[in-house]
């Protein structure tokens, strides 16, 4: 029988930490319900300390999540450590996570301590993280590139003022897998008291090895894994939780372990982070990415059809994705809708909310044929997922062509007054893009542009993404019509609608 390896997802985290991944407090909420629907056994949902818009958002998930630990960051030390209680106090077994570097490297230049004094540190700042709860983990940073007999001493002396689960860190990402693998044994067999707790990896993806690190982990002996979805996270990111999962249960053959994790709502959970942080997936990423499944040759169309597995060693539908996902079309009412939003994870929609994806979704049905589960999660995500609207786009109108001078005209609502305008540019988008400028009085910089089909087919709604820079801020934004002028305006404004939220928050600090 498998022993259970403990899933512990950083998206909201580490994953948060990602250039421009900034997510706000209403959608970090709304993917942590996702990721409790998946079955992650922690979410780790802020750094608290870091700023009062992250320790509301961790204790707002504390508070209201159930069936799943929440853990929130603290550097070791008390302050930290307060302020983490302070937001998980209310959870369901809530976890302090607390960390100080072991390595000579970040002793010597970063923290300016011996190795007596982190050892000092460590113990008290676990002891006191231990006296508010006996679910506490503690992370070597930087563990990789330690002395491991200094890292031994740390994790005995911390299991022994009352540390319950002890994290490993790749967090430069330089591990190899084989070393990675003898590294978790040596740790197993030299610290004397290591069976009181459950020993934890926690892989950056520097070297593009993160996940292929956690699996030899787990083979020395690892029982709990930090990863984030669609591998996002600091420089290079993280384990990606999604290939974790699913290199276990596809080679279960070779794995000691089983994860909880509900496959089927890897797919919905993948678009929900992408969508929400503005960081598209690459085609070509493994288990998520647009052509992980898509059969280009001739030779494997006509093996698959003869039968699946000549070339396929996941079923799509185990990862969330059905062949043949068309659900809705112009005749659907308003009841099926519903459903469908139940099943991709939308319950918690109240009547009003329903009423104006249905709205959305006839206007939709009414341009384009089929009506597919992506569709309606962009119109979620556009319509309810959101922040206050200071620009809103009542309706825009564009003229392009190869011997036309590209122009646009926008209306829009700027805080409540209906404004008009008009302009060129080098292109519809060019000159959209110019027009909302003026009309709102902004002067962001665009750093990235990127335009996506959410389905196959001529009338796909076309799903636009776009990046920043506003006030020494990366901001995203996103944006989903059948019309990729006016998806691109939304995506725009959506950005700028992010980034006087952020303006009007701090000035309410
Ligand atoms: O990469 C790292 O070392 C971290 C720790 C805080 C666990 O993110
Ligand atoms: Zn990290």
């Amino acid at each position: 029988m498998s022993e259970r390896l403990i899933i512990f997802d950083t998206t909201l985290r580490d994953g948060e930490q990602s250039p421009g991944a900034t997510m706000n407090m209403q959608e970090k909420f709304r993917l942590a319900q996702q990721l409790a629907k998946m079955r992650v056994d922690i979410i780790e949902a802020g750094f608290p300390i870091a700023s009062v818009g992250d320790f509301e958002s961790v204790k707002n998930i504390a508070d209201n999540v159930r069936d799943i630990q929440v853990a929130g960051l603290a550097r070791a030390n008390v302050k930290d450590i307060d302020r983490a209680w302070e937001a998980l106090k209310n959870g369901e077994n809530p976890r302090i996570h607390t960390f100080l570097a072991t390595s000579d490297i970040h002793l010597k230049h970063k923290l300016k301590m011996s190795r007596e004094q982190v050892l000092e540190l460590a113990v008290a700042s676990v002891k006191h993280a231990a006296g508010y709860t006996s679910n506490v983990e503690f992370s070597a940073e930087d563990a990789t590139r330690s002395d491991l007999d200094f890292v031994c001493k740390v994790f005995a002396a911390v299991i022994d003022a009352g540390a319950t689960t002890l994290n490993f860190p790749d967090t430069t990402g330089y591990a190899m897998p084989d070393e990675f693998g003898e590294q978790i044994r040596y740790l197993l067999e030299h610290t004397p008291n290591i069976h009181k707790a459950v020993l934890s990896v926690h892989c950056h993806n520097d070297l593009g090895l993160a996940v292929a690190n956690s699996l030899s982990a787990v083979k020395a002996g690892v029982r709990q894994v930090e990863c984030t979805i669609n591998g996002i996270g600091e420089r290079a990111g993280n384990t990606a939780m999604e290939e974790m999962v699913m290199a276990i249960r596809t080679r279960g053959d070779s794995s000691p372990v089983t994860t909880n994790i509900v496959t089927e709502q890897i797919h919905p959970t993948s678009r929900m982070v992408s969508t929400i942080t503005g960081m598209i997936v690459q085609p070509n990423k493994a288990i998520v990415g647009a052509n992980a499944f898509a059969h280009e040759s001739g030779i494997h169309q006509d093996g698959i059809l003869k039968e699946r597995t000549t070339y396929e060693i996941m079923n799509p539908v185990d990862v969330g994705l059905s062949a043949g996902n068309l659900v809705l079309g112009k005749h659907s009412g308003r009841h099926a809708l519903k459903d469908r939003l139940v099943t991709l994870g939308y319950e918690d929609l109240n009547d009003d909310e329903i009423s104006r994806v249905f709205d959305r979704f006839k206007t939709l049905a009414d341009m384009k044929k089929d009506i597919y589960d992506e569709d309606i999660e962009a119109i979620v995500m556009d319509e309810i997922i959101q922040v206050p609207e200071s620009f809103k786009l009542l309706s825009l109108g564009a003229m392009s062509g190869n011997k036309t001078m590209p122009a646009t005209g926008v209306r829009l609502l700027v805080n409540g007054e209906e404004k008009e305008g008009a302009g060129l540019g080098v292109g519809p988008i060019d000159a959209a893009f110019r027009t909302i400028a003026t009309l709102t009085d902004t002067s962001s910089k665009l750093l990235y542009f990127a335009v996506s089909s959410i389905t196959g087919g001529t009338d796909a709604q076309g799903e636009v993404m776009v990046r920043l820079e506003d006030d020494g801020k990366v901001i995203v934004g996103q944006g989903a019509d059948p019309d990729i002028i006016t998806a691109a305006a939304k995506a725009y404004l959506n950005a700028l609608n992010r980034a006087a939220y952020l303006k009007d928050k701090k000035q309410q600090m």
